[in-house]
Order: C-alpha cells, then structure tokens, then sequence
C-alpha cells in the first residue's frame, strides 16, 4: 500500500489532482491518498468552487498560507508543510505543475528523504522572468519521478542531464478532468445567464504577471481588445490579481466603457468549460487553457511571447501572438473572418491525451517502487 499526500495550492492544480485522487480511491487496495490544500488561492471563486466541480474530496490538510510575497508564500508553505509530512511519513509526496505550492512542497519533500513525483514535469518556457518557468525547473532536479505531458517535455528533461529512470511519459492528466466533466458542463446555464445564447462570442481571461502587473503591456493588450470587442461580444472572467490591477492602473473607466467586453468574477470548473466550449475564440495566457483549447478544437491566441506548451501550437490550435496591439488584432480577424471555424487542417488530440493518463501515473509510482525493492533486495 503506498501511502501518498497529493498537494493542491492553486486553481490551475485542482483538475490535475481530481482524476488522480479518483483513480487511488478506485485502487484503493494500492494507494492511499490524502490531499493537502496550501490555501495559496483561498477565495471561494478561485478554490472551494473547484471541489464540488471535479468530485474532489475536501482536503485532510488545511494550510491556509494565502497570499504574499514569493519568498513569504513560499516560506510559510514549506514552515507549515514539514510538520505534515513529518507526522504522515508517506511514501509519496505527488506535485503538479508549477506553481509556488509545488516547488515548496518538493523541496520539505526531498530533504525528508520522501520520494517525490513531480505531474506535469519537462515543460519548459526558457523564460527565466517567469515565476513558474524557476518553479518548473527547481522541481524538476528535486523530483525522484517525472511524469511527462508531452514527448517534447521528455527532450527538455534529458537536456538538463535528467537520466531516462527518472522519466516516464504518461500524457496529460488535465484533459482526464476535461473529458470526465464534458457531459456534466453542459447542463451549466452560463451561456444563458450572460445571454450568449446562439451568439458568437470569446472569452478571455489574463493573469500573467508580466502581462497584467506592467502598466504598458496591459495598455496594449487593453486596446487590442477594444478593437476586437467593436463587433464581437468578449467574456472575461478576471483574476484577482488582474482585477487588483485594473483598479491600480486606473483602467477602470476605460474597460467599463467597452461596450461588448464583459467582465465577470472568475468561473467554476463547470461553468467555464461550457463558456469556453462555446466560444469562437479564446483569447489567453494561461498554460491550462492553451491545452483545454487544444482538446477541444477551439482555436486560441496565446497572448505571450512564448509557451512551454508547444505541443498546442504544433499539432493543436494555439497561436502564439504575443502582446502587439495591431498583432493581436490581426491574428483575431484572421480566425474569426475564416468562413469555418479557422482549426489549423494539422490541428488533432496530442499523443495520450486521451482521457486515461491518471491511471498512467498510479502505475508509474507502482513500478517505481518495485523497482526500488528490487534494486534493495
Ligand atoms: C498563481 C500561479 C500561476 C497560476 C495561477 C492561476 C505561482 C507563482 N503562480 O498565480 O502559475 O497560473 O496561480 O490562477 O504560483 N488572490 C486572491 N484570491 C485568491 C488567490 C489570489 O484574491 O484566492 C490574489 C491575491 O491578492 C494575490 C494575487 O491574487 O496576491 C496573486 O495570487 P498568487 O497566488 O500570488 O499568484 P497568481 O497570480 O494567482
């Protein structure tokens, strides 16, 4: 039995640890898992509203660090998580992604000796300005099994030195949450409630730090979407960071006075893919729904100048457009004027996306620890 505690700090970590909880508790004779929330997002929008959604068990562990600096958040997660691990001894400490909540966790985890499994490891943006891209990297050299969304993670990990023992490509667990949850999302009234029914329209959203807290950068993205926003309505869920900034840059006046551009507080797991799934276009710098678009054949513009998901521009439906006010127009005419839905022709579902990577990863923490009582005996 391999007791393992699965950490959840923030939004984007709620439908990469769902299907992998449900799928311990179907092989509930191999693992026993526990869940610890760092509270790094506490807001009722940003986390409670996710449990419900994904059929996620409350968690056993509550930290409730909140917000902070980098070195604060991170700080208080790793004071309040090493007790945790210390009284549970598991066999596992499993992380996903690459957020503050997973590089501190790895790194109470390692220094305890207890084995950690890094879900999502290998991507890589080469964009050290980015918080996640350090998070990304640190816990990729602290974590005892990486497991792969993508053949290009696998590359970037051997780049670094990585022996192949420690890799396995397992697919991308996200799209389990997708597919899971497709039939339930659409009994969501959101459509109706913001009254899109039958009309065209995208979504937005935007919370990067390098987008949202530099003044010029959201000037520009501001008014590329007052452009696009002159013919076609744009939903934009806004996250609280964002909304934060809205206030301070003084844009306010300027976002209300758009017309077709409609601001909302952030979604639920539900209620946002049955917006998204709806959508003409979606407009973004979120590395989830880069793959969620790609998934579900939604074409996308990824507002950055980069991805470390470039799996969803080769073989999916991400552009990478970056923050170019007349680009931004540019790419976004180009989609919507294509007489169908403009789904690039090479555009298919990424090897192993394919709804089962959660049982992937049981079985890699399985073999791996066979092959360490072999290697022991
Ligand atoms: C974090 C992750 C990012 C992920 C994003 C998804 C890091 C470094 N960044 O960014 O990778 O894509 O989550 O949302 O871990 N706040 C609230 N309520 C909440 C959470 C946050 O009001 O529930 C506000 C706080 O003022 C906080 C700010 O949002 O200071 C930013 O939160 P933070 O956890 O620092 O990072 P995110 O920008 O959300």
């Amino acid at each position: 039995m391999l007791k393992v505690i699965n950490v959840v700090g923030a939004r984007p970590n709620f439908m990469k640890i769902a299907p992998i909880v449900a799928a311990m508790r179907e092989r509930a004779d191999e693992f026993a898992p526990l869940i610890v929330h760092t509270g790094q997002h506490y807001d009722a929008a940003m986390s409670d509203a996710f449990f419900a959604d994904l059929n996620l068990p409350q968690p056993d562990v509550y930290l409730k660090v909140g917000s902070g600096s980098h070195a604060a958040q991170t700080a208080a997660i790793m004071q309040r998580f090493e007790p945790i691990v210390l009284a549970e001894k598991p066999d596992w400490v499993l992380v996903v992604g690459d957020v503050n909540s997973t590089l501190a966790c790895a790194l109470v985890a390692a220094k305890l000796h207890i084995k950690v499994a890094h879900v999502e490891a290998g991507l890589r943006s080469r964009d050290r300005t980015m918080p996640e891209e350090i998070n990304r990297v640190l816990t990729d050299q602290l974590a005892d099994l990486l497991l792969t969304p993508s053949s290009d993670a696998d590359a970037n990990l051997r780049a670094e030195g990585i022996p192949d023992e420690r890799i396995r490509f397992v697919g991308n667990v996200m799209i389990d949450a997708l597919f899971a949850q497709l039939e339930r999302a659409k009994v969501s009234t959101v459509r109706e409630d913001l009254g899109l029914a039958g009309k065209a329209y995208a979504v937005l959203t935007l919370h990067r730090p390098s987008n949202v807290d530099e003044r010029a950068t959201f000037k520009r993205i501001l008014d590329a979407l007052a452009e696009i926003s002159r013919n076609l309505t744009l939903v934009f869920p806004v996250h609280p960071r964002t909304r934060a900034r809205i206030t301070e840059f003084g844009f306010a006046e300027r976002v209300e006075s758009l017309e077709n551009l409609h601001l909302i507080e952030p979604l639920g797991y539900l209620d946002f893919l049955c917006l998204y799934s709806g959508a003409a276009l979606v407009l973004t710098d979120s590395g989830g729904l880069q793959e969620e678009t790609t998934a579900l054949g939604i074409p996308c513009l990824t507002l950055r100048e980069n991805t470390e998901r470039p799996v969803t521009v080769s073989m999916g439906t991400n552009q990478i457009v970056g923050t170019n006010t007349d680009k931004i127009i540019y790419a976004a005419r180009r989609v919507l004027d294509a007489p169908r839905r403009a789904v690039p022709s090479h555009a298919k579902l990424p090897p192993l996306w394919d709804g089962h990577a959660a049982d992937r990863i049981l079985d890699a923490l399985v073999s791996d620890e066979k092959s360490m009582a072999s290697a022991s005996a």
